[in-house]
């Protein structure tokens, strides 16, 4: 995979981001027959910089995201003094996360997993850009973002499925013009 480098500030923090040069090239079609994978993650989606931009003070709080990708919010808060585990079901987009921490000097943990599956562990707060793009995902997402954590960040992207999933989740205060919070 070729990687190209970019340098991508968000409020206080500066990141020096690798990420593939051509994300078109990753597809692959076998994947794509047996789940319909597609490399999404390998895009920096306007949602993670809006997640990342609307970050509340997230000095050490447990802070999970789902369907990380490139992971900018994750390593946002990790800068920022966050105790982050960063999860994706792609693997190759973990590695990248875990490169991208080195390569900056940041600390976290990067794991690959299903938002299909229920996990043990807990976190004061939950993140999660740009993933309402599959009507599947709907109950699932809203499933792990209410038991993983009391209060989720949510940002959007003008998917079709937001709407139905927001309706289903119920109580969705604005933070920033793209991000919503759920939970308390
Ligand atoms: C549109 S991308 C958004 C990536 C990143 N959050 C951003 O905004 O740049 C959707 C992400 O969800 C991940 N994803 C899709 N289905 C998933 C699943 N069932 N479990 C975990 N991650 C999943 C994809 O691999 C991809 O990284």
């Amino acid at each position: 995979m070729t990687l190209s480098s970019e340098r991508l500030t968000v409020g206080d923090v500066e990141l020096d981001l690798l990420r593939p040069a051509s994300p078109e090239s990753l597809i692959d079609e076998e994947a794509f027959a047996d789940d319909e994978f597609l490399p999404y993650w390998a895009e920096l989606w306007p949602a993670a910089l809006a997640l990342a931009q609307a970050l509340p003070d997230v000095e050490g709080l447990r802070v999970v995201e789902l369907g990380c990708g490139l992971g900018v919010p994750s390593l946002v808060a990790a800068a920022r003094g966050a105790d982050v585990t960063a999860t994706d079901w792609a693997a190759e987009a973990i590695d990248l996360l875990r490169e991208n921490a080195a390569r900056n000097g940041l600390l976290l943990r990067a794991e690959v997993r299903d938002w299909r599956d229920a996990w043990p562990e807990r976190f004061d707060l939950a993140l999660a850009a740009d993933v309402l793009y599959e009507r599947r995902n709907v109950e699932p997402l809203a499933a792990r973002l209410r038991e993983l954590a009391p209060t989720a960040l949510v940002a959007l992207a003008g998917r079709p499925y937001e709407d139905t999933f927001l309706r289903q989740a119920g109580e969705a205060i604005p933070i920033a013009e793209r991000v919503v919070r759920l939970g308390r």
